[in-house]
């Protein structure tokens, strides 16, 4: 097997790079990828000389670097995206063209019969907020924010393809995910750094908003199987159950790395805010998928690799990229 994984620099593609390497000896992985702000080698830096494993810098909106690099590939895993809800509230233009028009070049790769498969990792934002219950594969798409529309866009064209072209393509729906090499913009990551270093944690309004917090591991096994035996057109939910609120989320970490819950700051809530997401995932259980973290285990085993290793995310924070998002996103809140 010869994978094209795309957007495999960035958190959850880095690690799905590195379950492959360990679980699928004899696959060959070439991971495409622009190095956006949120795409960073140093998540690969132990297996970039793995003889199975070719980077190759590119943009998936661009056709030709799509068109060399999946040359010779069965399938193609797309991971690349713009990803952060709140950056796509400030600016929704890259999100559009990444996660809508670069889904397209990838589609008519596979139409071209480039690869045999596309695996279309999306999200559980497509369904919007969550009242009661879980939602599962048929409920109606129902997005709040730019990044969740422009997610739920490419769902809508993935499935369009396979409805007129019989393009093979597989959807999966994954919830919040935590673990290593998430850049240190999105909540877990942030709120973990910020207390090892004793600076507040922006708590978005109340902070009863629900998530369910699955341990990347999962995400990827999940994944995963979906490639190897899901069915072509078909959408897969990946949530291990772990619902917790957010500021249960912040008191667990605190106590967990022994600072004081006074570090949580609640500030001005973010527009739109979806209180709660919740998936059933038994179509993918009946494949013969189950997760291994409870909420517990995935904030502890999260918590204890960021601790560990202030050598990943620190040059991250101190950058001017970085200081230049947390003022604009937060100075003002
Ligand atoms: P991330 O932001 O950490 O990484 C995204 C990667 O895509 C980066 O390496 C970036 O450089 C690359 N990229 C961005 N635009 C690109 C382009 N035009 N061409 C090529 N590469 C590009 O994201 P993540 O958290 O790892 O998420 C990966 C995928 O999983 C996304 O599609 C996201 O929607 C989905 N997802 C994420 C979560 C989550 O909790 N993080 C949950 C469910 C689904
Ligand atoms: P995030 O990691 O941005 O993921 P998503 O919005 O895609 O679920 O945020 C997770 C939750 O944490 C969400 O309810 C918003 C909240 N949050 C905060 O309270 N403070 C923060 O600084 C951030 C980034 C998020």
């Amino acid at each position: 097997m010869r994978l094209l994984v795309t957007g495999g620099a960035g958190f959850i593609g880095s690690n799905f790079i590195h379950l492959l390497l360990s679980e699928r000896p004899d696959w060959h992985i070439v991971n495409l990828d622009k190095l956006t702000y949120a795409g960073n080698l140093e998540n690969l830096r132990d297996v970039k000389d793995d003889e199975r494993y070719r980077f190759v810098k590119g943009d998936i909106c661009d056709e030709a670097a799509v068109a060399q690099a999946v040359g010779g590939c069965d399938a193609i895993v797309n991971f690349a995206a713009e990803t952060h809800v709140d950056r796509s509230i400030m600016e929704p233009d890259a999100f559009l063209r990444t996660d809508i028009l670069g889904t397209r070049v990838l589609l008519d790769a596979a139409r071209q019969g480039k690869a045999d498969t596309l695996l279309q990792v999306s999200t559980d934002e497509v369904y919007g907020s969550i009242a009661q219950g879980a939602a599962d594969e048929t409920f109606s798409l129902n997005a709040s924010s730019p990044y969740a529309a422009s997610k739920a866009g490419a769902d809508m064209l993935c499935l369009s393809y396979w409805t007129t072209y019989s393009t093979p393509v597989v959807i999966t729906r994954g919830v919040n995910n935590i673990g290593p090499y998430q850049y240190p913009e999105k909540v877990l990551p942030l709120f973990v750094t910020n207390a090892l270093d004793d600076i507040p944690l922006p708590l978005y309004g109340d902070g009863m908003q629900v998530r369910d917090y699955t341990f990347v591991d999962d995400h990827c096994r999940g994944i995963l199987l979906a490639l190897e035996k899901g069915q072509p057109g078909e959408v897969y939910n990946i949530g291990a159950g772990n619902e917790m609120r957010n500021i249960e989320m912040a008191r667990f970490l605190l106590a967990d790395i022994g600072k004081p819950e006074s570090l949580i700051q609640h500030v001005k809530d973010r527009p739109g805010h979806d209180r709660r997401y919740a998936v059933d995932s038994a179509k993918l259980r009946k494949l013969g998928w189950e997760p291994h973290y409870d909420a517990a285990e995935a904030l502890r085993a999260t918590i204890r690799w960021y601790a560990d290793n202030r050598w990943w995310w620190e040059p991250l924070k101190s950058r001017d990229l970085y200081r230049d998002y947390y003022r604009r996103q937060y100075e003002q809140r």
